[in-house]
């Protein structure tokens, strides 16, 4: 397989950041990552999409970059379809093959930029839905050992933003394929989420398909996330922050008007992209980066702007955010550097 030495990612993260690798691999098949290994290059990074990843600084070491394509479908005995993707498939062509085949289980999370080989590593989820819920198993290769592992949903810890892969197994394995456990008859249409439901009740449609929420969840991501190809950014840069009931309390008190959800054990999830508006951020721009005008938890680079300024600023909004509501907020993005 072959190295590229000193190779810019500035066309591999939807930042645009101009970061380069020291070394830079393509992977095409699970297969050439043995005889890579054996390089001892260290560290090593997994590069998918390069859509939930910020670049602070160049990076010494070895990028890999997932391209193991492949698409295929069997039948369940329950009447279920499994779908297999590598895990170098692009996560909304993914989305589009199953809606072409009439598969249910993924139309909420559509548009997702990246790869189906990095959804299980914080449990993408959008719209009501997250990947755990059509999860089946995965395929992982130990970049130690080169061994291949498989893992049932059980083994992978899924929360939210959230997986094992996050956690104790962070850099340390490769998925190479996902499988998913999806519907083929009796659609489970999930209109949860307000947004949704307001825009098929807009276009009219009382009886929606699984393609009409797809469309749904695009019309409604495209008019409030700024499109990668014209403005970089890596989505939500920070997660919603959950706090317990006390503190919400304390904080309903002074701030009569804040949003809040249900969240995971009873804590109160409070919208980061709300805290970050409150403390006066949104449509905030120093030089080329800035923070979303529609969205406040999207950082964006219009291009040129360094991943040192956009950390400086994801920064400069901890600050505020900690200083006003006493939250402390943790970035969704992977920072290296
Ligand atoms: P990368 O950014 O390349 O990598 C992310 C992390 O995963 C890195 O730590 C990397 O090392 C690791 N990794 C990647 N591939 C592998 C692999 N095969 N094996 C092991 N480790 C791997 N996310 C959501 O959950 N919901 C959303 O609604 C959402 N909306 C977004 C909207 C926009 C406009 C953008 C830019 C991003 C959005 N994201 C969203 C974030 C992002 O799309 C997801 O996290 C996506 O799964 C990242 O995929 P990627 O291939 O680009 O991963
Ligand atoms: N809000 C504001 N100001 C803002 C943005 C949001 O006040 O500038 C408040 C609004 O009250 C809004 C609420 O926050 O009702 C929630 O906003 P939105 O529906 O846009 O969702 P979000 O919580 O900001 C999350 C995910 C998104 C995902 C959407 C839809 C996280 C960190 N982000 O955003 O995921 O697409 O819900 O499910 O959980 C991503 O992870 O990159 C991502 C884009």
């Amino acid at each position: 397989m072959h190295l590229y030495p000193d190779y810019s990612l500035k066309a591999y993260n939807t930042f645009g950041l101009d970061a380069k690798a020291s070394h830079f691999a393509r992977l095409q098949k699970a297969e050439d990552l043995s005889p890579l290994l054996l390089h001892n290059y260290s560290p090593i990074f997994i590069l998918g999409g390069g859509s939930n990843v910020l670049f602070v600084n160049n990076f010494e070491g070895l990028v890999i970059h997932n391209e193991i394509g492949g698409i295929a479908a069997r039948q369940q005995l329950n009447g279920k379809v499994i779908v297999e993707a590598g895990g170098g498939v692009n996560w909304h062509q993914l989305v589009c093959w199953c809606l072409d085949h009439d598969l249910g289980g993924i139309e909420n999370l559509s548009l997702i930029p990246g790869t189906a080989g990095a959804a299980p590593i914080q449990n993408i989820g959008a719209y009501g839905v997250e990947l755990k819920d059509v999860f089946y198993e995965l395929e992982a290769m130990d970049l130690e050992t080169g061994k291949l592992h498989r893992f049932k949903k059980e083994d992978c810890d899924f929360a939210y933003r959230n997986s094992i892969f996050k956690q104790s197994l962070r850099g340390k394995v490769l998925i190479t394929r996902i499988l998913i456990e999806l519907t083929s008859i009796s659609h489970n249409i999930n209109t949860s989420y307000g947004a949704i439901r307001d825009t098929l009740a807009e276009a009219g449609i009382k009886q929606p398909t699984i393609k009409d929420v797809s469309e749904a969840v695009i019309k409604i991501r495209t008019e409030k996330l700024p499109d990668p190809l014209k403005i970089g950014n890596a989505g939500s840069f920070f997660k919603n922050p959950e706090i317990s009931q006390e503190q919400f309390e304390e904080l309903r008190r002074r701030f009569p008007n804040i949003v809040h959800y249900p969240g995971s054990g009873g804590l109160i999830k409070v919208p980061a992209g709300w805290l970050i508006e409150q403390c006066g951020w949104k449509g905030y721009r120093s030089g080329a980066i800035g923070c979303y005008e529609k969205q406040a938890l999207v950082l964006v680079n219009y291009g040129g702007g360094s991943g040192n300024e956009i950390w400086n600023l994801a920064q400069e909004i901890i600050a505020s955010v900690e200083g006003k509501f006493g939250i402390q907020l943790n970035p969704e993005v992977n920072i290296l550097g």
